[in-house]
Order: structure tokens, then C-alpha cells, then sequence
């Protein structure tokens, strides 16, 4: 009888390492550099693409537009990514992380990065390259209070809407840069009963911000479509009646096919400060 005990502490061991997705050393090395060097390998195509002068110039017009109440130019502090996808597995996330990259050089800050989907290769690869990879699925809800610019590639609309909510004033929103789908082509294409019902603050935020399309970055025409740079100018926030910014409550996506994974039922995920 006493013959078996190891073989199950084995399997038992083993079952554990097979459950947690994150176990550090659970994958071949090698996996890891080559996704690393297939990241700097676009990143270089990317560089020398023709769209890249044209993201340089719009990265600059934004920055102008970013400006504080009394006109001084606002700084950017802090990078955040949600929704990346798998870097070690897919064309586009590797593209994506290669601009990660170079809006972390322009701008020169720390960089956090979530998606649920992460391997544990995709970990190694991300933590190589200096990115912070968070812990917790904010899904989106993150309040700033300085200049923050969120890369969000290709995400579900609950993530913008969350996004928007988490910084409904006019203090806070004009402080996000938001990368990502373009809100305009959102609101052009779902109808405004669905807007309204269940992605409220697209529906209200369409027309305040101005969108600089990412230019084709990239021979492949699913890596950026549809992605813009989203920034909000001053003088759009005057134009809003006082009740547009009155404090509103939090989607729930009650009845609604949800695209993104939300935090486990145990967590809170109001507004992460
Ligand atoms: C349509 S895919 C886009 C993937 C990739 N960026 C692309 O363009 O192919 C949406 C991504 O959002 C991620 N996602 C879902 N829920 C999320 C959450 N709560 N926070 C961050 N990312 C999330 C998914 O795992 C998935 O990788």
C-alpha cells in the first residue's frame, strides 16, 4: 500500500503546476528570447515604416493639445496597456507590443500591462522588456489624476466605456490619451438605443474627443485599422452644459453580451485610484 504514496503526492504536485498558468519556470527559455527578439524585429519594421513619421507628428499635435486649466503644457506620467493579447503567440499582439515600446521611449515612463490571456511565456517576455504586469483585472476602471496614456489595442467597448466612467469629469478625462478603437467608427456603426443602454459614456463622449488615426504602421491591414489617438482639447470641455459631467453610475452591462473577462466576484473593482 505504502508503495503509492509518492506517485500521488507526484500527480498531486504536478495537477498544481498544470492550474497555475503563472508558475515562473514552467516553459523553455528559448520561447521567451525568441518572442523578446521577434518583438524588437517589428518594432524595427515599425520604425521604418512610413506611417511611423506620421505617428511622431500626431504624438506632438497631442501633446499641444494637452494643456492644464492655466495653459501649461500637461505631462505625461504613466503608460497603461490592457488587452494586448499574446505576444509569443500572435502577429498582431507582437506589432502592438512594438509600439508599446516605442510610446514607453517617447514618452519615457513605467509602463503597466494586464490582459487576462497572458501566458507564461508572454509573462517572461513582457517582464524581459521592463514591463510592470499587473496582478489585478481593473477591468479598465482606473481614475488618474495626471497625464496618463492608455494603449488599448482592439478591446471590447466595455473596456472604453469603463475607462470613461472611472474619469467622467473634466479634471480627469482630459488627462487620458486613449489608444485604441475609434469611438467615432463605434458610434457609426451600433445603433444609439444600444449606446445609450449599455456604453453610455461613448454615446456622451462622441464629438469631445479628436481622433488622429494610426497611419498604416505596418504592411498588414489587421494589426492598427480602426485605432486612433483620442485626446480631448480644452475648448471642446467649454462647449458641454454643466449637467453633461454630473456624477453617474456605474455600468453594470445588465442583459448584454460582454466582451471582455470581468474581475472575479470577490474583487472590487470600482474605480482603482
Ligand atoms: C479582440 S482581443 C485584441 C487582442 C489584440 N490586441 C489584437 O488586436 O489582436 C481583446 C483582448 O482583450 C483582452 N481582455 C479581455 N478582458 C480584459 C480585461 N478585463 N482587461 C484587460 N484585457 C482584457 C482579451 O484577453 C484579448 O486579448
Amino acid at each position: 500500500m505504502q508503495m503509492f504514496q509518492p506517485v500521488k503526492k507526484k500527480k498531486a504536485a504536478r495537477r498544481r503546476i498544470l492550474k497555475d498558468p503563472h508558475v515562473g519556470l514552467n516553459y523553455p527559455q528559448e520561447n521567451v528570447n525568441e518572442c523578446v527578439e521577434s518583438i524588437f524585429r517589428a518594432k524595427n519594421v515599425l520604425q521604418s515604416s512610413d506611417g511611423f513619421i506620421a505617428l511622431k507628428n500626431n504624438l506632438h499635435n497631442v501633446s499641444t493639445l494637452l494643456q492644464t486649466i492655466d495653459g501649461e503644457e500637461c505631462e505625461i506620467t504613466s503608460l497603461v496597456c490592457y488587452g494586448l493579447g499574446s505576444p509569443s503567440s500572435n502577429r498582431s499582439a507582437r506589432y502592438q507590443t512594438a509600439l508599446l515600446l516605442t510610446l514607453r521611449d517617447h514618452y519615457n515612463v513605467d509602463t503597466d500591462i494586464y490582459d487576462p490571456l497572458f501566458t507564461s511565456v508572454d509573462i517572461a517576455a513582457l517582464e524581459e522588456l521592463k514591463f510592470h504586469i499587473l496582478e489585478n483585472n481593473e477591468e479598465g476602471k482606473r481614475n488618474v489624476q495626471r497625464g496618463t496614456v492608455f494603449f488599448m489595442p482592439h478591446c471590447g467597448k466595455e473596456l472604453y466605456n469603463n475607462l470613461l466612467w472611472a474619469n467622467w469629469s473634466p479634471v480627469s478625462l482630459p488627462l487620458c490619451i486613449i489608444i485604441g478603437n475609434s469611438f467615432s467608427t463605434i458610434v457609426q456603426n451600433i445603433p444609439s438605443r444600444i449606446l445609450k443602454e449599455h456604453y453610455e459614456f461613448i454615446y456622451l463622449a462622441k464629438g469631445l474627443f479628436k481622433e488622429y488615426p494610426l497611419e498604416t504602421l505596418v504592411e498588414y491591414n489587421d494589426i492598427f485599422n480602426d485605432m486612433s489617438i483620442h485626446v480631448i482639447s480644452r475648448d471642446r470641455l467649454d462647449q458641454e452644459e454643466s449637467g453633461f459631467w454630473c456624477e453617474k453610475c456605474e455600468p453594470k452591462y445588465e442583459n448584454c453580451d460582454v466582451e471582455i473577462v470581468r474581475a472575479k466576484a470577490n474583487v472590487v473593482t470600482t474605480k482603482v485610484l
